[in-house]
């Protein structure tokens, strides 16, 4: 399956009765397997979790922490930019350079990398002194 249309399937689980906003997200990792997530929303609103944030979970949870690639798609007139957290979830697992699609479900493909969304990203090796 692709990942355009792994995204695009969970996307319609999303649980979102106060933004009415579906987001799906899908990785794969370099195996080939993909893990996909969709938005939870909370009516204690801070407790609602992202699409991407669904899928970081998924893919962690079945033992893999490398991002090969990603795609997010959202119903919506431009592709949906991951909010800040998701970036740097994402940074988490991928190398600068893997691409990201941001994407519409009107077919509109933004491919971007991971070091584009999340430019001087906070990484490990800031914490060494030397
Ligand atoms: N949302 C995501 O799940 N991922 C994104 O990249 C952007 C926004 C969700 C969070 C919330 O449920 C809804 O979209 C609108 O804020």
């Amino acid at each position: 399956m692709s990942l355009r249309q792994a995204a695009l399937t969970v996307r319609e689980n999303a649980y979102v009765p106060y933004s009415r906003y579906k987001v799906g997200a899908a990785l794969r990792t370099p195996d080939g397997q993909i893990f996909v997530g969709c938005n939870v929303e909370n009516v204690a609103n801070p407790e609602g979790t992202s699409a991407e944030a669904g899928a970081n979970a998924a893919m962690v949870a079945a033992g893999q922490t490398e991002i090969a690639e990603a795609y997010v798609i959202a119903d919506a007139a431009r592709p949906v930019p991951p909010c800040g957290g998701c970036r740097q979830k994402l940074a988490e697992f991928a190398k600068g350079g893997t691409r990201v699609t941001l994407a519409t479900t009107d077919g509109v493909e933004e491919p971007v990398t991971v070091a584009e969304l999340l430019p001087g990203a906070f990484d490990a090796s800031h914490m060494d002194r030397t």
